[in-house]
């Protein structure tokens, strides 16, 4: 089994080269290519160059690990490890020339589903910022290089939260019910557009919570073990439940049962 924190080493230097890539098509100016679930559900020619550039990337390194990207799907390997990787998250944000967007790669072990691999390594980079978030299993959660805790308890005033909806219209009805349940433990909420950077945030202490139901495995399978690395508690739908489409929750540990709750409409 390879360690944990040469995994993360590649899944950093991939993630910074692939954003390099992002932001220069950016640049250059982005069509997009195509719809898919939804109307509101794009892919630009950018996020197909850029999963394949770290598709390549990572055969190189270790071809006989899996695969698991927005793009192009899933490819098992012969490895236990499995690379589940989002090549630009906030593809609305990226269209749009809103610079909150990212990459985001993940390393796991076991059977590539989220309610059962274990997240090893994950590295999240946002190319306007520059900002690479990356952590390690039991090694920790850093921004480039410091290390990263959540906030030590949600303010008095109430803690600042994040979320996100999905592109189905037929869902927005129930995501603004759970917003106006969760509100009361707000002081504020945001809706960035790109859940990988919304849980690097929580990480980061820039969020004290953050939930959404609907996510896709490679839109959390880092972020969500940089906030398990920085001390927070990350969990899906019902109390000890691991993330899934159902249900992302992540927070600092104070609020996260109340917040799981409101969430859940419990
Ligand atoms: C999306 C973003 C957004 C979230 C959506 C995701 P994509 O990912 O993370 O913030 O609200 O649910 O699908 O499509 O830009 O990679």
């Amino acid at each position: 089994m390879p360690r944990a924190n040469d995994l993360e080493a590649l899944a950093a230097d991939i993630a910074r080269e692939a954003g390099e890539l992002a932001r220069l098509r950016r640049s250059e100016g982005v069509a997009i290519a195509a719809t898919k679930s939804a109307l509101a559900d794009i892919v630009t020619d950018a996020d197909r160059e850029v999963e394949a550039l770290i598709r390549s990337r990572l055969r190189a390194e270790r071809p006989d690990d899996g695969f698991l990207g927005e793009e192009t799907g899933a490819e098992r390997g012969s490895s236990d490890v499995t690379w589940v990787v989002d090549p630009i998250d906030g593809t609305v944000n990226y269209a749009y020339g809103i610079p909150a967007y990212a990459v985001s790669i993940a390393a796991v072990t076991g059977e590539p589903t989220p309610e059962e691999w274990v997240a090893v390594a994950a590295a999240v980079f946002n190319p306007p910022l520059g900002e690479l978030f990356h952590a390690a299993h039991g090694e920790g959660a850093w921004l480039d290089g410091r290390r990263l805790s959540v906030n030590p308890e949600a303010p008095r005033a109430g803690a600042l939260l994040a979320t996100g909806f999905g592109y189905d219209p037929a869902t927005h009805a129930g995501d603004l019910a759970r917003v106006a349940r969760v509100m009361p433990l707000a002081r504020d909420l945001r809706r960035a557009g790109a859940a990988s950077l919304d849980l690097a945030y929580v990480a980061a202490g820039r969020l004290d919570g953050y939930f959404e139901r609907g996510l896709q495995p490679w839109d959390h399978a880092a972020g969500a073990l940089l906030v398990a690395e920085a001390g927070g508690l990350v969990g899906g739908a019902g109390p000890g439940a691991r993330v899934s489409e159902a249900m992302t929750v992540a927070s600092v540990p104070g609020i996260f049962d109340r917040l799981l709750a409101a969430a859940l409409g419990d």
